[in-house]
């Protein structure tokens, strides 16, 4: 705690193929160190096996790390956080046991963090803070979400995809391609080379409006290059435009339902969060739409975009502020529990 009483919180991270360390001060982050696991690149994903050794032998010394850049001790801490799911589970478990083990030895409160809803209130991170209620959009490797945010412990589900997410579907495309994992950052940069009007990719019309499907974007792609590319020898700008075209489709489908949604329901704020938001197109896309409807957008710069610990932190600082508890019993999950979000209709 510091001399006006905020609260020093830790944050883990270690859901996926990045371990995250992060400290904040009440709401203001102090630190947020991010060690990505590079060499997943070689395997065209993540190993889980081969994750959870990283996240073992880096979590300490990020921790040490964080301190050292803060001017803070172990004792300075008031609150520890780590994510406990959706993730891979020998990945989670390393965080979670580690922030389990130092809440038992400092005797300080722990709090396990859904990673989504790290994902979902990370605008929080940002100076201008989204406003209840608000529209946001959650685009990551493995979760797509169209969500009414009542407040920080309301959120409805108005859409979901019902196959592929919007990252998993450009690290799809981008193996199709030849640019390997993680797709998004290398299909983007291609895209900027390339004509996005070149190819018309269908997006497929759901009955559910709000939500997703982006398998058979990705099945046009794969039938595209079957046919006009049949040896597998595409030319650098036959990738761009592809990547391009591919990038439109996509984009284009998460803003239609982005729109729909804005239309149906009245909103103070409009949020894009998770990993995908980091591509460039899609914030000029969404804060276009948002300044349609005279609605301010919040759109975590890239550090909070990708998988970090302080939207851990924050989250895990705003359950701890409604009161909520946890003992040292917290499981780690693989997936968002069922009925996790409630239901608008
Ligand atoms: O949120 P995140 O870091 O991890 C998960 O919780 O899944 O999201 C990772 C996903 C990957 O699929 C990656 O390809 C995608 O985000 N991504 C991008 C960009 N940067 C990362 N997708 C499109 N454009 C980008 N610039
Ligand atoms: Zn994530």
């Amino acid at each position: 705690m510091d001399i006006t009483g905020r609260l020093n919180i830790l944050g883990i991270e270690s859901s996926c193929d990045e371990t995250s360390v992060a400290i904040l001060t009440n709401e203001e982050v102090k630190a947020n160190l991010i060690s990505s696991q590079h060499f997943h690149k070689a395997f065209g994903g993540v190993v889980p096996e081969l994750s959870s050794r990283a996240h073992l032998q880096i979590v300490k010394p990020l921790i040490d790390s964080a301190l050292t850049m803060t001017n803070l001790k172990l004792k300075d801490i008031d609150l520890i956080t780590a994510t406990a799911g959706p993730g891979l589970i020998g990945a989670l478990l390393v965080g979670l046991t580690f922030a389990k083990g130092l809440s038992f030895s400092l005797k300080k409160p722990f709090i396990p963090v859904n990673h989504i809803e790290g994902h979902i209130f990370s605008g929080f991170l940002m100076k201008q803070k989204p406003e209840f209620p608000a529209l946001v959009l959650v685009v990551s490797g493995g979760h797509t979400l169209l969500l009414y945010v009542e407040s920080y412990s309301k959120v409805y589900k108005l859409g979901t995809t019902v196959d592929d997410a919007a990252g998993e579907a450009f690290d799809k495309v981008s193996k199709m391609l030849g640019y390997g994992y993680p797709g998004g950052p290398q299909i983007e940069a291609s895209a900027s080379k390339g004509d996005e009007s070149s190819i018309k990719f269908p997006v497929a019309e759901l009955k559910d409006q709000y939500n997703f499907s982006f398998s058979g974007l990705k099945t046009a792609v794969l039938r595209y290059i079957q046919n006009n590319h049949p040896n597998g020898k595409i030319a650098e700008s036959d990738l761009s435009n592809i990547s391009a075209s591919f990038q439109k489709a996509l984009v284009g489908a998460l803003m239609k339902n982005v729109t729909l949604a804005l239309n149906n329901y009245k909103v103070k704020s409009l949020s894009l969060v998770g990993g995908v938001a980091a591509n460039k197109k899609l914030r000029i896309e969404f804060k276009n739409v948002a300044e349609k409807f005279n609605i301010p957008s919040i759109i975590p710069s890239t550090e909070y975009c990708s998988d970090n610990a302080a939207m851990i932190a924050l989250r895990g600082y705003q359950l701890y502020q409604t009161g909520f508890k946890s003992d040292l019993n917290a499981k780690p999950y693989p997936s968002i529990p069922e009925n996790h979000f409630l239901k608008l209709n």
